[in-house]
């Protein structure tokens, strides 16, 4: 098995929405894999079919080499964490306290993970008695992530694991997430925050209306971009030359003010850049090199601004 999930072609739709619409991605075996959208981009209801949870109307999906609509087969080698509804959310029994529903999870589970220790990771240990209704919402997010995991899983779903907790909650569920991945599990996370899935993620899609429009390591997809070098210097020197030096385009795009993109290595193009200006007298100033942020691969790619 060289992929934990394989997509093809998937499609649902809600009515006249089509929420998933052709949608195509592996997530590797033993990888963090990031689906990164906006929202309503179709990411909640691909997990739930991945998970087994909802059906699909097209397409092809195999989790873990299973079908995984009404599969009790892969119930115990999956764990799933939804997206939280809110406060208040569904899915376990209100009056359950989180000690307890978490040892009734691992008591599931073959060879499941020390629940205490569990606890006592996600900074639950002091609402060990407490009934799930009285949990934050980030309180019943971090209990959700321990449900997921207590089983030892050999593939996880986390649905937005990190959204609205605090930083220390945000670290402590990273840091979960890493150690899965040293264990060898499989992790498929939704989010649409950049640095989550630039941090963790081996393997990002990049999923927009339904479609996935890219796909890559995070390194992969802000790589193409690598070599633009920005610098001031007189106005009106001979773009053109200086592009043929550095293998690259050449725009000035201001009086004064030049951009240097698609230079295959940003530290030649940067020795390039100063040796031509030192040929011609000219001192360069303000030499800045940018690598894009998967942020900007983002923008780019869906076409819209800010989140
Ligand atoms: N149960 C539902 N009924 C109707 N429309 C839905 C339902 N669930 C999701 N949608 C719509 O499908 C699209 C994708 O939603 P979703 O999969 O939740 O995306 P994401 O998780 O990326 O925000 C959105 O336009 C959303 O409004
Ligand atoms: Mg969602």
């Amino acid at each position: 098995m060289s992929a934990a999930v394989e997509v093809r072609d998937l499609r649902r739709a809600y009515g006249s929405v089509r929420a998933v619409d052709g949608l195509s991605f592996s997530a590797p075996a033993g990888a963090v894999t990031a689906v990164l959208g906006r929202n309503g981009a179709g990411k909640t209801t691909t997990v739930e079919i991945c998970a087994g949870l909802r059906p699909r109307d097209g397409g092809s999906v195999a989790v873990l080499d299973q079908e995984p609509w009404r599969n009790p087969v892969l119930r115990p080698r999956v764990g799933v964490m939804p997206q939280a509804a809110g406060s208040g959310a569904a899915g376990v029994y209100p009056a359950a306290r989180v000690r307890e529903v978490l040892t009734l999870f691992a008591s599931f589970a073959a060879h499941p993970l020390d629940a205490d220790a569990l606890l006592d990771r996600l900074d639950l240990t002091r609402l060990a008695r407490t009934p799930w209704r009285r949990l934050s919402g980030g309180e019943q997010q971090r209990l959700s992530l321990a449900l997921a995991v207590v089983g030892r899983p050999e593939l996880v779903f986390l649905d937005e694991p990190t959204a609205g907790l605090d930083v220390a909650a945000k670290h402590a569920t990273w840091s979960l997430i890493e150690d899965l991945r040293t264990a060898g599990v499989s992790v498929l996370l939704t989010t649409h925050a950049m640095d989550e899935a630039e941090r963790l993620a081996d393997h990002v899609v990049v999923v927009a209306a339904g479609r996935a429009v890219a796909a890559g390591s995070p390194g992969e997809l802000t790589r193409h971009d690598a070599g633009t070098v920005r610098f001031s210097a007189v106005p009106s020197l001979a773009v053109d030359d200086l592009a043929a030096r550095v293998g690259g385009r050449v725009r000035e795009s201001s009086p004064g003010e030049y951009v240097v993109e698609g230079a295959p290595d940003a530290h030649q193009a940067l020795a390039a850049i100063t040796a031509w200006c030192a040929e011609r007298g000219v001192l360069p100033d303000q030499l800045s090199t940018g690598r894009r942020t998967l942020e900007d691969v983002f923008l780019g790619l869906t076409g819209e601004s800010g989140t």
